[in-house]
């Protein structure tokens, strides 16, 4: 088997643009530097890198001001900030989904160890998908947050944000989005979104290395959030505190400055493609793997059917087949490579009933997938699926 066709995007996107690898491979050999650590021009080169990227971000994003960008090592650790950094009061109440991720269930869930928060799992359709009024009708006096994943990383339903952005406002509540598989796939405005605090992976739709990502903190909110982690910004060393300042205020220590060079490299790509463009390449896929695994015996298809809802991750049962075993089926003869299991996010697996049956094997697309992969993928779980009817 020489084929081998990258079918989990999900986790973090490959291939990556020719350029990001170059960029990574110049920044070690040619850069080197610490940003902000040094009055070198090397130094210099390493900080206008990483406000670069902060720039390209705004831009995708819509967002005003670059240095409400703070660049974090994966989305997970922009999640934690947000969460932690806003609730601090034992008395606070928070609504997330069913279909979150457990980046944002898990610190969730430390908080309510620790100072023994609220929290309200808002039911979501065995589509994937959540009623924007559920959210409303699960507003309590003492509620701090709404967290929502935007896209599922387990069958692909895509959240009404914008609608759900209303609501927070409405009722002047933070309101953090769960970005990590739509920022880069889908256009985002975070201002339409209305959303204080978006946390994003660098790695996975914007094409940059493992190791990279970041978290939007809308102007003006930033002092409504405690620091996670304190430490050394090459800035104001003479304070025993933390600058206040953004973006030095959240990004203490080193940064991924060679993941960032590649991240810049990554972030042209995707404005140079167009992201509208690259949603109707996505559009495409689905309904291409949609219509041919479409009423299949023995296949099911999680998710939503109407395109407008979903994204490229379609999580997949074949009956007789543990998922594991049909990754392994997939990949070693006929070259898929797909993730098994629960996809960290136990709820959304419970909202589709797969919890207790080891969940799904998963295929995700992304900007490197062609038609032909898509159907030839198709075509290969329904063949598989006809096999196991004889
Ligand atoms: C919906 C969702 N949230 C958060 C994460 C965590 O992202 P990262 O691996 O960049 O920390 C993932 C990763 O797959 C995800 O799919």
């Amino acid at each position: 088997m020489t084929t081998r066709i990258y079918f989990d995007n999900a986790a973090t996107s490959f291939p990556k643009p020719e350029a990001v690898y170059e960029a990574v491979d110049n920044y070690g050999r040619n850069i080197g530097a610490s940003a902000g650590r040094g009055a070198y021009s090397e130094a210099m080169e390493s900080a206008e890198i990483i406000q670069r990227c902060r720039q390209l971000l705004a831009e995708l994003l819509n967002a005003d001001d670059p240095l409400s960008m703070i660049m974090t090592f994966n989305c997970t650790d922009g999640l934690s900030l947000a969460i932690k950094g806003i609730i601090t009061d034992p008395d606070s109440h928070v609504i997330t989904t069913c279909m979150d991720h457990n980046s944002v269930l898990r610190p969730l869930n430390a908080l309510q160890e620790r100072l023994g928060i609220d929290v309200t799992f808002v039911k979501a359709d065995s589509e994937g998908m959540v009623d924007p009024l559920d959210i409303e009708k699960a507003i309590k006096s003492n509620t701090k947050l709404i967290a929502v994943v935007h896209g599922s990383n387990v069958c692909g339903s895509l959240q009404d944000v914008n609608a759900i952005g209303r609501i927070a406002k409405k009722h002047n509540i933070a309101y953090l989005v769960d970005a990590a598989q739509t920022v880069g796939h889908v256009p985002i405005d975070v201002k339409a979104m209305n959303v204080d605090m978006l946390a994003f992976p660098g790695h996975k739709a914007l094409l940059g290395p493992l190791g990279t990502g970041a978290l939007y903190i809308r102007p003006g909110f930033e002092g409504r959030l405690s620091t996670l982690k304190e430490g050394g910004t090459g800035s104001k060393s003479e304070l025993a505190t933390q600058p206040e300042f953004m973006p030095d205020r959240f990004e203490s220590g080193s940064h991924n400055a060679i993941g960032i060079a590649g991240l810049c490299k990554g972030l042209e790509y995707v404005l140079e493609r167009g992201i509208d463009n690259i949603a109707s390449h996505d559009r495409l896929l689905c309904e291409r793997f949609l219509e041919i695994t479409d009423g299949v015996e023995n296949l099911t298809v999680y998710g939503p059917r109407n395109l407008d809802c979903r994204l490229g991750v379609f999580s997949i049962r074949i009956a007789g087949f543990e998922p594991q075993e049909l990754a392994a089926i997939l990949e070693k003869e006929y070259g898929i490579l797909t993730r098994p299991g629960l996809h960290c996010a136990p709820l959304a697996h419970k909202t589709i009933g797969t919890l207790d049956v080891n969940g799904t094997t998963r295929l995700s697309t992304g900007p490197f997938i062609s038609i032909n992969d898509i159907e030839y993928a198709g075509r290969t779980v329904v063949a598989i699926a006809s096999l196991k009817s004889l």
